[in-house]
């Protein structure tokens, strides 16, 4: 593994990054989290999710199709659940990942969801409880800091969670250290084009530019397996955000 970007080259990125944002899509982006500090963001993400926006988000998923669209991904085997034995879900939120982690895993594999927000764990716990039999682990975590082992997983899902950090390094290097080598991981985050710049808007987050990511994920011996598309649609018009599937080297 690579390491860590000297703060001025990751400042630099970072400004690469945002100057790569088309104009129209900057207008509408929120840059909440460029403004202030990491402290005072992740007390933002915290009371909006824990707050009224964070109890309809099982409803938005349902609403925008993230759900259904997502449960086909996993039933269809595109991303294949099939053999892993250890699953953390990072960022659960109401558990609309880990509902389908818990319908198409093995019955033996033992599912773990985080989330920074204590709220929606209890919504997932909720929530997963009516859904299936199997109960996971819950932990209140943040994504930059998994209390976790290292490699003590052989697969990972994170779900519209990268885009809630800074700068992703910190997020990405966590994922990296607790998934075992040869582990898999199922990335899903905000792109910086027109539909996302809306998520953006709506949920205070930053949006990632995909080459930009995928280097990034390279440097730190994140192999991107396969790029996923949630139909032939999304793919010709670049909707529903970066999805891929991740080969820790
Ligand atoms: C949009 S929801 C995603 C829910 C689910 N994974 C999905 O795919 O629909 C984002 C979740 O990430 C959580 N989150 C935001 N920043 C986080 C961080 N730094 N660490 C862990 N969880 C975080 C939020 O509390 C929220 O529940």
């Amino acid at each position: 593994m690579t390491q860590t970007l000297e703060p001025r080259r990751r400042r630099r990125q970072n400004r690469r990054d945002g100057q790569r944002i088309k104009p129209l899509n900057r207008l509408i982006e929120n840059d909440l989290i460029r403004k202030v500090s990491p402290d005072e963001y992740r007390s933002k993400v915290k009371r909006v999710y824990g707050g009224p926006k964070g109890a309809f988000l099982s409803t938005c998923s349902m609403l925008s199709l993230h759900i259904p669209l997502g449960e086909r991904i996993f039933r269809s085997r595109k991303f294949d659940l099939a053999g892993a034995r250890s699953i953390l879900d990072v960022g659960s939120g109401a558990g609309q990942i880990a509902g389908h982690l818990l319908k198409y895993s093995d019955p033996e594999a033992q599912l773990t969801c985080t989330d920074l927000s204590h709220q929606m764990l209890r919504r997932a716990r909720r929530r997963l409880a009516e859904k299936s039999r199997r109960t996971p682990r819950f932990v209140a975590a943040d994504l930059a800091h998994l209390p976790f082992a290292d490699n003590s997983f052989d697969c990972i899902t994170c779900g519209y969670v990268l885009e809630h950090l800074p700068d992703p390094e910190p997020g990405l290097r966590e994922m990296s250290r607790v998934l075992q080598p040869g582990g898999r991981m199922f990335l899903l985050t905000t792109e910086d084009n027109f539909s996302g710049a809306w998520t953006s808007r709506l949920w205070y987050c930053r949006t990632y530019n995909r080459g930009e990511l995928k280097r990034l994920c390279e440097e730190l011996g994140l192999h991107w397996a396969q790029e996923i598309w949630f139909t032939r649609m999304h793919r010709a018009f670049r909707a529903g955000g970066i999805c891929v599937e991740i080969v820790r080297k």
